[in-house]
């Protein structure tokens, strides 16, 4: 394909296809926030056998691997990502055998379940916390970061934490700070101590040899810091937004050089397993750089590490292209993209990327449907789902009560899952107070878009059969194709074309040789489907196209 009037060649080195096929590189992803998905005991809170209830869904839309938050127990200072006990479910939540159970009925359907680990810091109630406060002898003491005052009494270092405020609590009952980059309730581990180390070869290896398939990892880009405790220095004009507001860059904090050798341990003990377990990294970095860093050699560290300039750009052609390109540049032979619109920390993609609007919602979904890489879908994105204005009253995120009313926090995005056109969406019985207020949903659920063939959610499927059906868009490289100002349009493998119109205006694109015919397109069937010379995009269509060989 070329567009009007341009050459016929692409804009990018065409890259290499995958070199072995894991299930998780043609496979779709999908986010769970367990909390909101479904609740199968009416106490307003989502659980385990409330997925359970709901796996025939997420086959039926074609998942192949669910990642579900935190389902340890926690005092949920942070909602689950302060973590009381590595090896345990959250009675909330269900039981081990709950989750054994998920495991098989997930694994039966085709399906595969990560879970979320949590290495960087646990919750102060955690019983290795507990014993580490309890004296400056303490057996575990160097579990976590104490540090003596300085000699005015100040904080041993400039480092704040990511939740805004200082990354230090003073424990007046030892007279040493500890280190918390969230929450005081957050305590960070010490990564520089062997026995945390071998504890979490523990710990990963329980929930591997249960069957469970992989992990996201969160934050791990982060656990490791420097051993010296330097100062961070401070943020410039020049720094991204985030950190002139914290008033430092991250140097010391974030990205050291030591954390990929415990990557690079866990990437070992994951690849002796049949399969491989996978390792899903919550790499929020600004640059793709550092992003393609934790890649390793591309066969040695993460399977797959998120790419947040992606996630975060605006929704328009060149950022998204350049974004893209530019990932398919750095990343090392054998590794695997992976691409997201949405989660719980951020706005959802129907909301940020589509202002509310099923026509774009559509076109961000079928952008991640089509590139080179593994999607991952949050909970709600397939049914175009928005985030949910709250009221102050309504907050329980911690972020959101700390920053309010500057940033409402992440509850927005972690609204009850609507199932169907009932009170509570059916997310609970009706009788029950979700744990979190969710939106009107009559006017968004998958009830109702399941026998709505115009739906986005029918058009998500459809978009998800293709994919499966199609090798090129599950392995074939990635070549961005010259085109039109506000239009994005890249060949997957020989003889798929996906061309997206993000502009409010028809955009033409010629298809000399050879032509095709529209495979799909986000704005429903098209006449006759073959293609001449071109195509016309209706503002915010995309299409793929389906080459003649
Ligand atoms: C990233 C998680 O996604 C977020 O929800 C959490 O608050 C922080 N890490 C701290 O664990």
């Amino acid at each position: 394909m070329q567009t009007t009037g341009d050459a016929v060649s692409g804009t990018a080195a065409p890259t290499r296809p995958a070199s072995t096929d894991s299930w998780w590189r043609s496979g779709l992803l999908y986010q769970i926030y367990v909390r909101s998905f479904a609740d199968s005991d009416g106490d307003g809170v989502g659980d385990l056998r409330g997925i359970l209830g709901r796996l025939d869904y997420l086959a039926w839309l074609g998942i192949d691997g669910i990642w579900l938050s935190p389902v340890t127990p926690s005092p949920n200072a942070d909602w689950g990502y302060d973590v009381a006990d590595y090896c345990a479910i959250d009675p909330q939540y269900g039981t081990l055998a709950d989750l054994d159970e998920l495991v098989t009925a997930a694994n039966s359907r085709g399906m595969h379940v990560l879970i979320d680990l949590v290495p960087n810091h646990t919750s102060d109630q955690h019983s290795w916390f507990v014993e580490s406060r309890s004296s400056r002898d303490a057996q575990r003491r160097d579990f976590y970061v104490w540090v003596d005052p300085k000699p005015d009494g100040s904080p041993p270092n400039n480092w704040v934490g990511c939740f805004g405020g200082p990354a230090w609590t003073l424990d007046p009952a030892t007279g040493q700070y500890y280190l918390h980059n969230f929450l005081p309730e957050q305590p960070d581990l010490n990564w520089w101590c062997e026995d945390v180390r071998t504890a979490f070869d523990d710990i990963v290896r329980f929930w591997w040899d249960r069957g469970v398939a992989g992990f996201r990892i969160d934050v791990c880009n982060m656990i490791v810091k420097d051993a010296r405790l330097r100062d961070n220095p401070p943020a410039t004009q020049d720094d991204p937004f985030i950190m002139q507001m914290f008033g430092q860059r991250p140097e010391y904090t974030s990205n050291r050089p030591e954390v990929h050798a415990v990557l690079k341990h866990w990437r070992r003990l994951a690849d002796e397993y049949d399969p491989p377990r996978v390792l899903l990294g919550e790499t929020n970095v600004e640059a793709l750089e550092t992003l393609a860093s934790f890649y390793g050699d591309g066969t040695d560290e993460l399977s797959l590490a998120f790419n947040f300039p992606f996630l975060e750009s605006p929704f328009e052609a060149g950022p998204l292209r350049d974004i893209v390109e530019k990932t398919e540049e750095l990343l090392p032979a054998g590794s695997w993209p992976v691409w997201t619109g949405s989660n719980h920390d951020v706005s959802r993609l129907a909301t940020r990327w589509a202002a509310g609007e099923p026509r774009k919602a559509r076109l961000a979904l079928l952008m991640l449907l089509t590139l080179r890489g593994t999607p991952v879908l949050y909970q709600g994105d397939e049914i175009g789902l928005t985030d949910v204005e709250l009221a102050h009253e309504e907050i329980l995120d911690p972020v959101g009560l700390r920053f309010w009313p500057a940033y409402q926090g992440r509850d927005p995005q972690r609204t009850p899952m609507p199932w169907t056109a009932e009170a509570h969406g059916g997310f609970t019985s009706p009788g029950s107070t979700p744990w979190l207020r969710g939106g009107d949903p009559t006017r968004c659920n998958v009830g109702d878009q399941r026998d709505d063939p115009e739906s986005v959610l029918r058009f998500v499927r459809e978009a998800v059969s293709l994919r499966r059906r199609c090798p090129d868009l599950t392995s074939g490289d990635y070549r961005s194709l010259l085109s039109p100002s506000g239009s994005w349009a890249w060949r997957r493998g020989p003889s798929t074309v996906v061309a997206l119109n993000l502009s409010d205006d028809p955009i033409e694109m010629t298809f000399p040789s050879p032509p095709g015919h529209i495979a799909l397109s986000t704005h429903g069937a098209r006449d006759g489907g073959g293609l001449g010379v071109g195509i016309a995009l209706q503002p915010w269509e995309g299409v793929v196209v389906a080459l003649d060989e």
